[in-house]
């Protein structure tokens, strides 16, 4: 469906925005704003899914997390691996926002705007990087890894770019911003930074000369003019004039600092919650919200997983190869296993997610029977609710339904019908269990290769704006 973009957009100022007189926006016509959230661990899948929805909105909004994330998008022949920058860039026109709730490095934002550069992706004036987001510093990345090398057995298996020390010294109120890089107290801060990391770092710590970092950031401040901005300020006018927003989540709800298996977790709000603390936009102007699910579970990095497939299994591994369960980041193998219901149910409440979008379902084309986890059972009793205790989830086993699996090729279908039938009723049990709709089912990596099943959601979820991909 063909629809014309509005450009409401108001031009942004670099770092401070002086005070204008907001409009009220008349909720009876008003597009829909709508946060996007993975329901596992991660790595669900929500690049591919943000690249075919963002079409119907004006602004796509990252609001939490750095360079951790990694979301994969193909279309024709072309590939894309962002990890900072929305997929929503990839869209002609669109207005791409990092958040305040988001812990940026420079260089690592400046490698990616030069690959998409590269590819023919024109940034200018449609990409903006919020003057509240933290700076994320390279003593936070080396700090990152001694850390995780000091843990041991024991560590949480980061990404080791830095993002845990970056959020600690933003909570300890100890954080560098975007906008401190043009302040007069930009070497205290710095200073402060450095004198309470050197000891931890010893004779290893590299990043922690003041004089080196501040001419760094002198040359990041001029670099990062044309995109630092009140971001804030700048999405609630655009949701003001009629624009609406897809607020876009990364890692997954397991992985939130509050909701996830903590400790195991990364360090910020990646749930639907996040969404507005992130990006300065009211919980009352987010209008919806829509949850990503891969048709199979995968983890990356250390902690409890109860429908883990071990290493060795052939299930395991089957999937891991077919599904390409390798890290956008780090390259890692991502350990894998079966559904669980026990946890998709939980990122349902917790996100508030009445839509999802099913992804890889052909990665389990190949299975005379599929393991579904409905509940765990733990010390003897059966569980339905995710457990908050770790050691409780170690001990979960779980309690698996067994449906019948398709043994036929789903990849690359584009329409429901044309899926088996044992695929069909795998969706709609899906449905039935978490009280969902499946509005688009993924059925390969590339942009064409999906059914959007229920058209009527999405477009109540779009205001009927919509494109669906072409056939
Ligand atoms: P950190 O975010 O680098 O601190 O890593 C904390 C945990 O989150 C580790 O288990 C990582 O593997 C995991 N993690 C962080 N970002 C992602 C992601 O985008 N996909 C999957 N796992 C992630």
């Amino acid at each position: 469906m063909a629809y014309a973009r509005q450009a409401p957009f108001v031009s942004a100022p670099i770092c401070y925005c002086p005070g204008a007189p907001m409009r009220r926006r008349d909720k009876s016509t008003a597009m829909s704003n709508t946060v996007l959230t993975g329901m596992q661990w991660g790595d669900e899948g929500k690049g591919k899914i943000i690249d075919l929805l963002s079409p119907a909105f004006d602004a796509v909004v990252r609001y939490q997390g750095g360079n951790n994330a990694g979301h994969t998008v193909k279309f024709s022949d072309r590939h894309f691996a962002l990890h900072l920058i929305p997929s929503g860039i990839l869209t002609p026109g669109m207005h791409c926002v990092l958040g305040n709730g988001m812990v940026i490095p420079p260089d690592a934002f400046f490698e990616e705007l030069e690959s998409l550069r590269a590819s023919g992706v024109e940034t200018e004036e449609r990409l903006w990087i919020s003057d509240r987001a933290h700076v994320l510093l390279p003593i936070y990345a080396e700090v990152d890894k001694a850390r995780e090398l000091q843990l041991g057995t024991g560590r949480i298996g980061t990404t080791a770019r830095g993002i845990g020390p970056a959020y600690e010294a933003k909570i300890a109120r100890q954080g560098v911003r975007m906008c401190d890089l043009y302040s007069e107290r930009l070497e205290g801060l710095l200073m402060n930074v450095s004198s309470r990391l050197r000891p931890e770092l010893g004779s290893l710590g590299r990043g922690s000369d003041v004089a080196s970092l501040l001419i760094r950031c002198r040359d990041w401040a001029e670099r990062l003019k044309p995109f630092v901005a009140d971001t804030g300020r700048l999405i609630n006018e655009w949701i003001d004039a009629g624009s609406s927003v897809l607020f876009e989540g990364a890692q997954g709800v397991l992985l939130d600092v509050d909701h996830g298996t903590y400790p195991f977790v990364t360090s910020s709000n990646a749930t639907a919650g996040g969404a507005s603390t992130g990006s300065g936009v009211a919980p009352t102007r987010i209008d919806g919200s829509i949850g990503v699910l891969k048709a199979y579970t995968t983890r990356v990095g250390s902690g409890p997983f109860p429908t883990e497939l071990a290493e060795g299994e052939p299930d395991g591994d089957f999937l891991r190869r077919r599904g390409n369960e390798f890290g956008t980041t780090t390259g890692r193998p991502r350990r894998c296993g079966w559904l669980d219901l026990v946890i998709a149910r939980y990122a349902r409440r917790v996100n508030d997610t009445e839509i999802f979008a099913l992804t890889k379902i052909d990665v389990l084309d190949r299975f005379e029977s599929i393991k579904v986890c409905v509940a765990y059972r733990i010390d003897g009793e059966e569980v339905r609710d995710f457990p908050s205790d770790l050691g409780r989830l170690e001990r979960a086993e779980p309690v698996y339904e067994e449906l019948p699996g398709w043994n036929q090729e789903t990849a690359g279908t584009t329409r429901f019908e044309d899926l088996p039938e044992n695929a069909r009723d795998y969706v709609a049990y899906l449905e039935d269990d978490l009280e969902a709709s499946a509005a688009v089912i993924s059925t390969g990596p590339r942009r064409e290769e999906t059914i959007v099943l229920d058209q009527a959601r999405l477009e109540q979820l779009t205001r009927g704006r919509l494109q669906t991909p072409p056939p």
